[in-house]
Parts: C-alpha cells; structure tokens; sequence
C-alpha cells in the first residue's frame, strides 16, 4: 500500500520536491524498508580488514553489521545480531577475533557466521538445535571494487558494475592511486558524528552542489587547503585552475561534479610549503598522465552513489556514508584515504590537511551541517511542510554536452552549475520507494530533465 502519493512528492519535471520526504517518519520507515534494504551500500575499506579475523563493525541502513576477514580469507558482512535473542555479537568498532562470544548467553560464532559454540548443548538442545540453520545473518551479496567493501540485502540486485554504471569512471578517481595504478587506496582514519538532519541533505550535497560555494566564503578568505600557502587563499589548492568543471547525472540514481583538464596541460604546482611532498605529487601526475594517457584529463571533485555513499575525490580524499538514524537525525562516516605505499610524510601531511577541512571539527564540513540542521529545522512546521523546495535550476535549460575539451564523458553532462544531478536522484528514489523492478531502476537514461542541448 502506498502511503503518500510519490509523484507529489518528488515532482522532478516541475522541479518541486515535498519537504515531507525531509522530516515524515513514515517515508522514512518506507525508505529503510524499500531503499536501504535493496540498494547496494559501502560498509568499509579493505585495508580495515587486511588479516583472517579482521573486523570492522559498520552500518547498513540503521542496522549494525560486521564486516569480517574469516580464516580463509575471505570477506563477510554480517547482521551484528545474534540469533538467539537479538544481542549485538560484537561490541567494538574494530579489531581482531577468532571468534564472536555474545555477551548475552554466550553463544559463539565463527568469522565465518557459522553458529559453533551454545553453553550446556548436550544436556539442553542436543537433536533439536541444528546450529547450520543459525549461523549469523549475512547479506545477500558483497563485492570488493578496487578496496571499497559494499553490500546489499537484496539476492536480486544486479552486479555492483551494473549498478554502479557509468559513475565508476569517477569513483575510480578517489579509489585509485594517485600515480594511476588501480586500487591501492588504504583508510587512515575515519570521522563519526550524528547532526540533527535527514540524511537526504548530505546525499544531495555531494551530487555535486557547488551553488552552496557561498556558505564556505569564511573559510576561503582564510585558506585551509593542502599547501595553507602564504596569499593562497581557499580550501583546496588550485590544482584545476585551468580544468573545465563539469557536473553528470546517471540513469542509477548517482550524481558528480568532475573536471577536464585540457590537452597538454602541465601539473599545476601545488605544495609550495614544502619541495618534498610537491615532488612526490608531481610524479604521480607525470606517472599517472604516462599510464592513463588522454583519460587522466579526467579529474576528481565529489560525488553521491545512490543512495547515501558520497566521495571527495582529490581534496579531502575521502568516502562518506550518510547511515540514517531518524527522519532527522544522521550518522555521518568519513573514510579518509591515502595511497598505502605513500611515504609515512606524505600521509602525515595529507591526515592534517583531512581534519582542518573535514568532520564535525572540520572548518569546511560546520559549514555544511550548519546549513543541513537549520534547514531541517525550519522545515518540520505546519506551515513549513506545506511549501515543496525548488529544484528548478537549469531545468530544461541546462548545456548538456558529453565531449569537453575534447574528452567524451558519459551521462548526463552539464558544463554549469545545474540542479539536474538531485532531479535524478529524487527520480531514482522515488522509484525505489515505489518498490519498482530493478530493470526499471537501472535500465534507462531519462534526459527529460534537460531536453535543451543547445
Ligand atoms: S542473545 Fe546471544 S546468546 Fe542469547
Ligand atoms: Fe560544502
């Protein structure tokens, strides 16, 4: 049964979206039951679960789960909750474990789910229980791509390439090393904090919002960025001075903004503080534009996986999860990343640089949760509720053009500023809430928000 009607809540052709997708408990109960529970969704990093017995304990929706290395090597993702009365099998965040005791009743499991322990088992189950059938709950596909561990409840979603899509190219840029060799990426650390907000709004953020540029201009009249260069004012370097932007939307659902650089470009300096970590960084480039040739144009910015996995790709590089706790209340996880083989300075460095800008003491991100929270908060009247938000910018006026500077750049490709990244986004999800098949979800690739290609 539906519950609201979802065409007048996400009106993506007017460009009108209900704030009660904001703030109703009851899309939101809908939401974890018909998004979370079919979507594919990052759970953590390899590197977080290098050894047999390895885990990192991470979230699916509301869910806890435990992701585990198990004594063959292989990698789960496991409900954290035992079987036999719902106890949480492991409390810890991380670490590393032959076994999961509950603390409950102590039974024990393997790391590879299998039920292999329950106290007094001959006097009080033996012929009953058949500890096979109670193993921990494990979801019903993961995938490891390029390090990123992700996972979904559904046995009919499709391969996570499929529906990953044409994004890969862009997730690539933050998985990827920074000289181009694939992979190699390894967590240094990750942020948690909770903030008053949907969930929706970090999402969105990063489909690639730069119309909110505004609301960081204290940060950039100081200058925050890797090389905190004196007269270098801003947040990042300017390492895509002279890159055309671009801002995509694709068919699943996901949204970037990405950058091209043209022919022949030179690495812009950056680092100018210190000759070390600015060779360091101009070899990857020369490295990186030796092995990718044309395609290392392609530069990194953010990005959102549908439905709450977003990416900076370059700077801060980074993975978020945005794990709902409440129509408006969010957990946010950053996964900062570095290349595992970089000099211990150059990751030293990068750390630094990742906390003055990022997380709930970051300079940048309380600039972004400020914005979030009031907005929720101012959203949640009577009154409020009644008036949808506008997402009519660049609606069927948007330049779409896939060949910049030369490069061809699959999706949806606006050269400007263009609100057709969360129109796509709001499209998918609106589908998803509709409970509509999966070729229904991936299959298409609806350019009926921008039919103007001018
Ligand atoms: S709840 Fe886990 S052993 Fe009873
Ligand atoms: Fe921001």
């Amino acid at each position: 049964m539906e519950l609201i009607d979802l065409k007048q809540l996400a009106d993506v052709d007017e460009g009108k979206i209900s704030r009660e997708i904001f703030v109703n408990d009851k899309l939101y109960q809908q939401e974890l039951e018909r998004v979370f529970s079919r979507a594919w969704l990052f759970v953590g990093h390899e590197s977080q679960v290098q050894n047999p017995g390895d885990f990192f304990v991470s979230r699916m929706g509301e869910e806890s789960v435990i992701l585990v290395r198990d004594k063959a090597h292989e990698i789960h993702v496991f409900l954290n909750s035992c079987r036999h009365r719902g106890m949480k099998v492991c409390r810890y965040e991380s670490g590393n474990t032959s076994l999961f005791t509950c603390p409950y009743h102590s039974w024990t499991y393997a790391t590879d789910g299998k039920l292999r322990g329950v106290p007094l088992y001959k006097s009080l189950y033996e012929g009953v229980l058949d500890k096979n059938e109670w193993s921990l709950i494990e979801v019903a596909k993961v995938t490891n791509y390029k390090g990123s561990i992700w996972a979904t409840w559904d046995p009919e979603a499709p391969e996570f390439l499929e529906y990953l899509g044409d994004a890969r190219q862009h997730l690539d840029l933050a998985l990827d090393c920074r000289d181009g060799r694939p992979g190699g990426a390894e967590v240094v650390g990750v942020h948690k904090w909770v903030f008053p907000s949907n969930w929706k709004y970090a999402a969105e953020n990063f489909l690639g919002d730069t119309y909110h540029n505004p609301s960081h201009r204290s940060v950039d009249l100081i200058g925050i960025g890797p090389s905190a260069e004196e007269g270098v004012k801003g947040r990042r370097d300017n390492e895509l001075e002279y890159a055309q932007h671009v801002w995509i939307s694709f068919a699943q659902g996901h949204g970037v903004h990405s950058a091209v650089q043209p022919e022949g470009q030179e690495y812009v300096e950056q680092f100018k503080n210190d000759p070390e970590i600015e060779e360091y960084f101009r070899n990857c480039y020369h490295e990186r534009v030796r092995l990718m040739g044309d395609e290392a144009r392609l530069r990194p910015f953010v990005g959102t996986i549908f439905p709450n996995t977003s990416f900076h790709g370059s700077q801060p590089r980074s993975l978020c999860t945005w794990h709902p706790h409440s129509p408006t209340e969010t957990e946010g996880w950053r996964f900062f990343l570095v290349d595992a083989d970089a000099p211990e300075k150059v990751k030293k460095f990068l750390r630094h640089y990742y906390m003055r800008y990022s997380g709930p003491a970051g300079m940048t991100e309380q600039d972004d949760l400020e914005n979030w929270l009031y907005a929720t908060q101012a959203s949640q009247g009577t009154i409020a509720r009644r008036y949808a938000f506008n997402y009519q910018q660049s609606l069927n006026v948007a330049k779409l053009d896939p060949v910049v500077y030369g490069l061809t750049i699959k999706g949806e490709v606006s050269t400007q500023v263009s609100e057709h990244m969360p129109r796509g986004f709001y499209k998918r999800w609106a589908d998803y809430m509709a409970g509509k098949p999966w070729k229904e979800l991936l299959g298409h690739n609806d350019t009926r928000f921008v039919p103007n290609q001018d």
